[in-house]
């Protein structure tokens, strides 16, 4: 610069001039960024996320491979690590099994989505309590993990987004606190109440994941929720070994799911600045309802006034240069939405252990370890679909027993009325026939149609321990 040549007033002032061009430009792409039309960029608040992996063990790899994914996206559209919240178990990048230690795919052509990702709650403190302390911004009710809450304003933005196994009524969790839909939506509620967001988004991946919010989650929250299944199937994963795509061939475990992919591989391949959430769901609901069999009715719930907005008000939206380096690879794997084979979630676990048992040396001591593995899971597997099946036959007779647990209640009504009753009917269980395993949980459905149809605690008791009690002490 040869500013030497103009008088100090002058060069002041051309200065000036600058830096009135600069900020109103700040302004502009700020303005452009966030899709406001009239307000400044102070007045649109912050943006928050909470990303929920619910799962634990190498062969539920695909719900943290989700996770770290979005985490990365929400990081590359500017989010801030102090404003993003992770719960993941966090056993997978390290695990003995990890063909690609320290490392964690979500697509079988997609690069590390672990590194950076913020260790908030791992292991014993991805607890249901911190999960809703953490949404509430309630510091004293957290027990361990970082400490990090959703310390939020009234014009802030939240984005929550979970992936794991579920089942009627129920989100799992690793920590054997499983979290419940009515306390999902009371902790809403009381956020509502609190007047502490503008407008909140969740995506679920799980399966019966509409039976979170079916005939709960009232419109007026300013909550919009999107589930990867209905309240009545299961969800789906994707990228696994045996199937098309697959993962790369050392890897025995799915890396990702349907719903969840397909949200994410949308955002990276679209400008969020312009896509509106509307738009990613019709996008997301296709991809994932396009296996027909192998896949699910994605739906939506809550409040629809707002979904004319751009995905960047909560995903945030990521320079060009980092939306084309990502899409290296990650693009030539996007095949016709037709061709991707999908796996059922309790599919996934049997398709892991199977693999394992071929992967191991004919007649090796891992073989045999892993073929036993195989066989308990898949007696276990008869064996609680018997007994609830006894269960439904005690307590409702022989004749439609059966039917009477497996009964769906009509759309836009919740899984039970008395969320007690479940929750008591639940543990009754457990008492008398030992916990419910993740497949287990499917048949969460017959206690809720239990205590719908008002059977008391004592009865389905003494049919647990009359049925269970011989086998579980
Ligand atoms: C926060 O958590 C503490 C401890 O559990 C509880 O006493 C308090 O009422 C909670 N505050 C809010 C606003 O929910």
């Amino acid at each position: 610069m040869a500013s030497y040549h103009y008088s100090p007033i002058l060069f002041m002032l051309l200065t000036l001039i600058a830096q009135l061009a600069e900020s109103r430009l700040t302004q502009e792409t700020l303005t452009t960024a966030f899709g406001a039309t009239s307000k400044s960029s102070a007045n649109e608040g912050t943006k928050w996320a909470v990303l929920v992996a619910g799962s634990m063990g190498f062969g539920n790899y695909r719900h943290q491979a989700d996770i770290c994914h979005a985490y990365q996206i929400l990081k590359r559209g500017g989010l801030k690590d102090e404003n993003i919240i992770v719960f993941m178990y966090d056993d997978i990048a390290h695990n003995d099994e990890n063909p690609r230690k320290g490392t964690i795919i979500n697509n079988p052509k997609g690069g590390d989505v672990y590194k950076g990702v913020p260790k908030d709650y791992t292991g014993d403190s991805l607890t249901t309590l911190n999960l809703l302390a953490a949404i509430l911004g309630n510091k004293t009710a957290i027990k361990g993990g970082s400490g990090k809450v959703v310390d939020s304003g009234p014009n802030d933005r939240i984005f929550i987004y979970y992936s794991d196994h579920g089942s009627p009524g129920v989100l799992t969790m690793p920590n054997d606190d499983d979290l419940y839909a009515k306390d999902l939506i009371n902790t809403l509620k009381k956020k509502h109440l609190m007047g502490t967001y503008k407008n909140m988004v969740i995506y679920v991946e799980a399966c019966e994941a509409g039976s979170l919010f079916a005939g709960l989650l009232p419109k007026d929250w300013n909550i919009y929720v999107t589930t990867a299944s209905n309240p009545d199937e299961s969800s789906w994963a994707v990228y696994c070994p045996g199937f098309d795509p697959s993962p790369p061939s050392e890897f025995d475990t799915c890396l990702g799911d349907l719903y969840s992919v397909a949200w994410m591989e949308d955002i990276e391949i679209h400008n969020a600045d312009t896509e509106t959430l509307a738009q990613q769901y019709q996008v997301v609901k296709k991809r994932t309802a396009a296996g027909g069999d192998h896949g699910s009715h994605v739906m939506e719930y809550g409040n629809m006034n707002f979904n004319a907005e751009p995905l960047s008000l909560y995903l945030g939206s990521a320079p060009n240069s980092a939306h084309k380096h990502h899409n290296k690879g990650g693009k030539g794997s996007h095949k016709p939405i037709s061709s991707i084979a999908a796996v059922e979630q309790h599919e996934a676990d049997i398709l892991y252990l199977r693999r394992k048992v071929l992967r191991a040396p004919e007649g090796s001591v891992k073989r045999k370890q892993y073929e036993k593995e195989l066989e308990d899971a898949i007696s276990h597997r008869e064996q609680v679909d018997c007994t609830f099946e006894e269960i439904g036959k005690a307590v409702f007779g022989d004749d439609n027993g059966i039917q009477m647990i497996k009964t769906v209640r009509s759309a836009g009504q919740p899984v039970v009325d008395d969320w007690d009753c479940f929750k008591t009917l639940v543990d009754t269980y457990k008492t008398h026939c030992g916990p419910l395993s993740t497949y287990g949980k499917k048949h969460m459905r017959a206690f809720a149609n239990m205590c719908n149809a008002g059977v008391q605690q004592a009865q389905l008791a003494k049919v647990a321990s009359q049925l269970c009690g011989n086998n579980f002490n």
